[in-house]
């Protein structure tokens, strides 16, 4: 019953526990990130951008994890049965750029940060490398870009859980049991 690789019809415990342990980690970090950023830094708000920082990270690996799973356990194929065809064309585009986007959200936050100056260290511990110059210019349009990717990345998931929602209530199929693992 609760397997770890995905099968034909059914997502695997793998895939579950990152696709609900990923959402739930986006979902916070999306406040967390505009907070931050309306807020005004000091010694005692310091060690929450290093939380912010190691978390984004975290999720930067888990999305790296996520798609080599897919690899070696391929996904189910999308129930389809009754569902106008476009909205299966929104929703496999959309899963597309939910990836993109989960990978590109942490890498802007990381090369803005690097531009800053200041070093990236997980957790207080591992100093991650600059992966951007030290420069002023970088540093504004890498957080400008962190925040508008942030905008689309909250506009997709939108969809995203209204699709889910929809499929549920209004299709009344088993696409989020299955997600959920009771289906
Ligand atoms: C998927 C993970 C992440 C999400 C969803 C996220 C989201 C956000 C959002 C929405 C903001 C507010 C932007 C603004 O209003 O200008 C923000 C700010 C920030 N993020 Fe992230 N972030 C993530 C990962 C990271 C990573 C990996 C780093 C660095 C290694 C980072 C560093 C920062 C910093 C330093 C700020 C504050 C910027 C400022 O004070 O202007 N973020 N984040
Ligand atoms: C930040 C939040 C979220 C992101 C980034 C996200 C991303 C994704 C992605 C990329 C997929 C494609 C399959 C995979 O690779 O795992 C997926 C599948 C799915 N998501 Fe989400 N998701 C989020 C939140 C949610 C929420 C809150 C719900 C429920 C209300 C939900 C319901 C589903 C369902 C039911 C599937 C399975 C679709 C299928 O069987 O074809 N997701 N999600």
């Amino acid at each position: 019953m609760m397997r770890a690789r995905n099968g034909p019809e059914t997502w695997g415990l793998v895939s579950r526990a990152l696709h609900w342990l990923m959402a739930a980690g986006l979902l916070a970090m999306l406040p967390f990130g505009l907070w931050l950023a309306r807020t005004q830094p000091s010694l005692g708000t310091l060690w929450l951008y290093g939380l912010h920082k190691s978390l984004g990270v975290m999720l930067l690996v888990l999305v790296l994890l996520r798609l080599v799973w897919h690899r070696l356990s391929p996904p189910p194929v999308m129930l389809s049965e009754g569902v106008a065809p476009w909205q299966l064309r929104l929703a496999a585009t959309s899963h597309r750029a939910l990836y993109a986007l989960m990978l590109a959200v942490p890498l802007a936050g990381w090369s803005a940060s690097s531009a800053t100056g200041i070093d990236t260290v997980l957790f207080g511990r591992w100093t991650l490398p600059r992966i951007a110059p030290v420069s002023e210019a970088w540093d504004r349009r890498g957080f400008a870009l962190h925040l508008w990717l942030s905008v689309a990345l909250a506009v997709l998931v939108a969809i995203h859980v209204a699709g889910a929602l929809w499929r549920h209530w209004g299709h009344r199929d088993a696409t989020l049991r299955r997600m959920l693992g009771w289906a």
